[in-house]
């Protein structure tokens, strides 16, 4: 063997050496499909050893496997081809490629094979990523990009075209600033969550996309940052945040209208405050008002009382003048016709005296004088009489409280005590009295003033009600009216007429002077009635019906 073949076969040794140890199979057909080689370490991962098909047939041994017999098939006309061999569990990376001869024939042909099983199974399982990495992107509802450091888009997810309206070619190292071009605000707030991400690594801000037809939507930004071969990238996501700004949006302007609400609430308010104050002011005008009118009603007030009081004395003295100019002229006739009477009978008694002087008097000389002195005394006495009347009346007329003690007594009762004591004179009429009495009707008072009452109102019937032998019924009826006591007395005579009724009260009136008519009995009983029981008294009358007094008194007077 010469150097230059001992040299080929120490390389054809360290050849078969390397093909044995790398994973892979190497092997050379004649230009039968015959074997003439078939090393490398990665024939024992499909059964066989090196060597071992030499001298066989590839078309005969794959005769089932038609992507190796198709190969093969190209590779005699001329092709090369590589592809992938699968030999049950096996992945082969597979080149043929025809060899010539000298005339540039095809000779046979030359393959290789590379065990790629390992590296597939890791290419499909990062294809498997991929795809599980893209269903997510995809579903993520949101966009997600990548920006490189110059803040082009490189990557994105379909969301992105669906939401932007953008096409890929348009997407494709779109600036993310172009984003948010005119809008300062947003353009802000993006800058600064680019400014955070630089800082810490993580950004988020919230912004308005403007989209391919202008509308813009509001989004939820993040940027994380991050290297890749020395270079600047960031990725993130933006979240569709409509729905949440157009219920904020809501919010504020439901706040806003709320707000305007309270704010016209209040200014109604206060309106109405300041409306009650004025409303208050005009009241406490008013009060004051008010109070200086009723200061000057109470001072004029005053002043009436003080004026009715002046009023009151005064009427008391003129009807006190009245009342002793009465009694005077009253008194003054029988006293004058008294006085009179006496002079003539201290003249008659003179003369008897002279008379005597002279001689002593014979009977003859004094019975003509008896006769005169009995008419004088008479009239004397008949005058002084009347004067005596009329005093007793008149100091009656002052209804003196002090003259009997107060007690409990039944009206009814004692009524009909006193027209009793009075049945003297009225069995000399044919007038019947009655009484008419429910109930008792107790009394605290003074019942001698009640019976003058009583007899002051018979006797008066009796006197001018009733013509002589005239028939009559007097009525007497007694009620209790709470808190007063009413007695109704009622005759049926003559009755009263219109022009005198006002007057009948008044003390000194009568229409019966010339029969010795006082003319104080009705108003006696008017003193009594009105000052002793504090009550009142009132006649109703007319000519031809009869009378009837209406009186109230207190059932206990002070
Ligand atoms: N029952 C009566 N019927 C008709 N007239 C009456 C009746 N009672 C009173 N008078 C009228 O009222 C007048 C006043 O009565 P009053 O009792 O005051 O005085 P008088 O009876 O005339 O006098 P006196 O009471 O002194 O006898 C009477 O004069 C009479 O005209
Ligand atoms: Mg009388």
């Amino acid at each position: 063997m010469n150097n230059k073949d001992s040299n080929k076969t120490e390389q054809m040794e360290l050849f078969s050496k390397l093909v044995s140890q790398i994973p892979m199979l190497i092997y050379v057909l004649d230009k039968h499909w015959n074997f003439k080689l078939s090393e490398g370490a990665a024939l024992s991962k499909i059964g066989l050893k090196p060597g071992e098909v030499v001298g066989k047939s590839a078309r005969e041994l794959y005769k089932d496997n038609t992507n190796i017999i198709s190969s093969l098939d190209q590779a005699y006309k001329g092709i090369d081809t590589s592809s992938i061999l699968k030999l049950d569990d096996l992945y082969l990376e597979h080149y043929i490629a025809p060899y010539y001869n000298k005339n540039n024939e095809i000779d046979g042909v030359v393959g290789a094979a590379i065990d790629v099983t390992n590296r597939l199974k890791s290419e499909d399982e990062l294809q498997k990523t991929r795809e599980l990495q893209n269903a997510i992107l995809e579903s993520v509802p949101g966009m997600i990009y990548m920006y490189n450091d110059l803040g082009e888009l490189l990557f994105w997810n379909k969301w992105h075209e669906t939401m932007t309206g953008y096409n890929k070619e348009e997407l494709y190292l779109k600036k993310f600033t172009d984003w948010f071009e005119n809008d300062e605000q947003s353009l802000a707030a993006i800058n600064q969550g680019l400014q955070d991400m630089k800082t810490k690594g993580f950004g988020e801000t919230e912004a308005y996309l403007e989209c391919k037809d202008k509308t813009k939507i509001p989004l939820y930004f993040t940027a994380r940052l991050f290297k890749l071969d020395g270079k600047d990238y960031f990725v993130g996501m933006g979240v569709d945040i409509s729905n949440r700004v157009a219920a904020e949006n809501k919010l504020k302007v439901l706040n806003h209208t709320l707000e305007e609400k309270v704010i016209e609430r209040t200014q109604e308010l206060s309106d109405a405050n300041i409306e009650l104050s004025e409303v208050n002011q005009e009241l406490t005008a008013m009060n004051e008002e008010m109070q200086a009118m009723n200061e000057e009603l109470s001072n004029s007030n005053e002043k009436m009382i003080k004026m009715q009081n002046f009023l009151v004395e005064s009427e008391k003295m003129a009807s006190l003048g009245g009342l002793v100019a009465g009694v005077a002229h009253e008194i003054n006739t029988p006293i004058g016709i008294g006085m009179t009477a006496s002079t003539h009978l201290q003249d008659m008694v003179n003369d008897l005296l002279e008379l005597n002087k002279e001689r002593p008097l014979t009977s003859e000389d004094i019975i003509p004088y008896l006769e005169d002195i009995d008419k004088a005394t008479h009239m004397i006495y008949k005058n002084l009489n009347r004067a005596a009347t009329l005093i007793k009346s008149f100091k009656q007329l002052s209804v003196d409280q002090s003259a009997e003690p107060k007690r409990l007594f039944d009206l009814c009762e004692y009524t009909n005590e006193v027209l009793l004591s009075l049945s003297p004179s009225m069995k000399k009429t044919k007038i019947k009295i009655n009484t008419i009495c429910k109930e008792p009707v107790m009394i605290n008072g003074y019942p001698g003033s009640l019976a003058q009452v009583i007899t002051n109102l018979v006797m008066n019937s009796l006197k001018h009600g009733y013509l002589a032998e005239q028939k009559g019924i007097i009525t007497i009826e007694i009620n209790r009216k709470d808190p007063m006591i009413e007695i109704v007395y009622k005759d049926d005579g003559v009755g009263i007429d219109n022009d005198i009724i006002d007057k009948i009260f008044e003390p000194f009136f009568t229409t019966n002077r010339s029969n010795g008519g006082t003319g104080l009995g009705l108003s006696i009983i008017y003193s009594i009635i009105t000052q002793q029981y504090k009550g009142s008294i009132k006649c109703d009358s007319e000519k031809g019906k009869g009378v009837k007094f209406t009186i109230y008194i207190k059932e206990d007077i002070i």
